[in-house]
């Protein structure tokens, strides 16, 4: 049912619902169920007639402000007197733009109120399994698998005996049990405690089982005297250690390496008021920038006139005519990678007028057209700083494929990303496409068909490929 309802969806919602699950690598129906389930818990209304009345400790939910999360994590408080440093846990990942659902095991209680976390999280406190508030679509689930990650803090000796040996006999372990996202925990407890045997078989089990740990760091106990390793790890490194395991650092392929991107149409003007344009929106090689970028490469990209942002931390060179876009390429130059996305008019205006061109009763100017430079095939066939993988772009409204492959061939570029640019296609202008890339393999042009993405997607992959060949050195696509 979800898939059949994401289909029938507005084209800006589909795009907004794939860009979200991506960030957050989900499923675009796991995402909706995301989506729609905090949308219900925001409700101050029960869900149906015949759900449970509100229990007496159900703290209240406020309305949440600032910045949307970006992340989730369900944080089990166990008890433990390091307790207290969990509210400012919750502060902590709530300004690393985490949202926090809390559970208080039994013992927790004693140290920290469910009120004083709800406040803290915004969020209502989950303490009970058998809770029919939360458990009529069986909570302790959601608690364990609606979230990116889980963090235990403080890990008590008993949540983590209960953890090693499968216990679920209470909210926090049987989440534990039950998910499958990665577990970060916290210890807390007395350096005998940690020392103890029965610990130590329970960590060792534990890190089999993958569960990451954080601390314990050295030092004096709350229980006068007493001093050793087993004091919770700060706040602030148990924040920092989750944010790792939620933001993993993007890997840079393309560093090191510097990219020049062309892209949107070109003007070519008739007169001081007037030109000649195409319906090329540069969203293609905006995209390709940004993901070049993100990619840790240097990117100059040479722009036609265009209403797009540039892009965060790219080098963008506004130009208006295809003379002025080869002019800004030659100057660009050297690059390792060169990708012409950009439709350049094949021809411009030979007698450009100096003043605005007259209506007269003589009828209409003839406008005498010449051909534009190559800017592709320009660069494909220098001799001097030519980049070692030059990248066309063939805009075809039929017989796209032989037309791109004849297109490589005359150029001289390494590889041609081919598309369909008929109107029936919205691709001009549009947020999707379909792209075909063709390249030199063997004697033979071998064509890799990709299927309908946003044009994100397409520059996403396209980096991709990219990246796996100045790898592996080789100027043919990975496949
Ligand atoms: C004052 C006090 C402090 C405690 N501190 C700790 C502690 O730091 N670490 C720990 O593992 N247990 C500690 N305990 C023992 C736990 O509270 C106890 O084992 C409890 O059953 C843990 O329950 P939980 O794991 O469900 O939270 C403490 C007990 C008391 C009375």
């Amino acid at each position: 049912m979800a898939s059949l309802t994401i289909r029938k969806l507005d084209d800006a919602v589909k795009t907004y619902l794939r860009l979200r699950s991506a960030k957050n690598r989900r499923s675009v129906e796991e995402e909706v169920r995301v989506i729609l389930r905090e949308l219900i818990e925001g409700r101050e209304e029960p869900l149906t007639p015949f759900s449970a009345p509100p229990a007496q400790s159900t703290a209240p939910t406020p309305q949440r402000t600032g910045a949307a999360p970006e992340a989730s994590v369900t944080l089990i408080i166990g008890g433990g007197i390091a307790a207290y440093k969990s509210l400012d846990l919750i502060r902590r990942l709530k300004e690393r733009r985490v949202e926090v659902r809390c559970v208080l095991t039994k013992a927790a209680q004693q140290f920290v109120t469910p009120l004083a976390v709800s406040a803290l999280s915004h969020e209502r406190v989950y303490t009970d399994l058998f809770d029919p508030q939360s458990e009529f679509d069986a909570g302790h689930i959601r608690l364990a698998r609606g979230c990116d990650l889980i963090v235990v803090a403080p890990a008590t000796a008993d949540l983590m005996a209960k953890m090693a040996n499968g216990h679920a006999d209470d909210l926090a372990s049987a989440i534990l049990l039950a998910t499958n996202r990665k577990i970060l925990l916290a210890p807390a407890m007395n350096p005998l405690m940690w020392n103890n045997a029965a610990t130590r078989r329970n960590l060792a089990q534990l890190q089999r089982d993958g569960v990451v740990l954080v601390g314990p760091n050295s030092g004096e106990m709350a229980e006068a005297g007493e001093a050793g390793v087993g004091r919770m790890s700060e706040a602030i490194e148990i924040a920092n250690a989750a944010e790792r395991l939620l933001r993993p650092p993007v890997p840079k392929p393309l560093a090191g390496k510097r990219v020049l991107i062309t892209a949107g149409p070109t003007h070519e003007p008739i007169d001081p008021v007037r030109y000649i344009a195409n319906r090329s929106s540069g969203k293609q090689g905006f995209a390709i920038a940004a993901a070049a970028q993100a990619a840790g490469a240097e990117v100059i990209l040479v722009s036609g006139p265009v209403d797009l942002d540039d892009p965060a931390g790219v080098t963008v060179k506004h130009v208006e005519s295809a003379r002025q876009m080869l002019e800004q390429v030659q100057a660009a130059l050297p690059a390792d990678i060169a990708i012409f996305a950009a439709a350049v008019a094949d021809w411009r205006v030979a007698n450009e007028g100096e003043q605005k061109l007259k209506k007269t009763s003589a009828g209409m100017p003839p406008l005498q057209l010449v051909e534009n430079p190559d800017i592709l095939a320009t660069i494909s066939k220098l001799t001097d700083k030519r980049p070692p993988l030059v990248i066309g772009f063939a805009a075809e409204t039929e017989h796209l494929i032989d037309n791109a492959k004849t297109k490589l061939a005359r150029k001289g570029c390494d590889w041609i990303v081919a598309n369909d640019v008929s109107p029936a296609t919205g691709v001009m202008g549009g947020d999707r496409n379909t792209v075909h890339l063709l390249s030199r393999k063997g004697g033979e042009i071998a064509v890799d068909s990709w299927p309908v993405m946003t044009k994100e997607q397409v520059a996403i992959e396209l980096v991709a490929h990219i990246a796996r060949s100045v790898t592996d050195k080789s100027r043919e696509p990975a496949s």
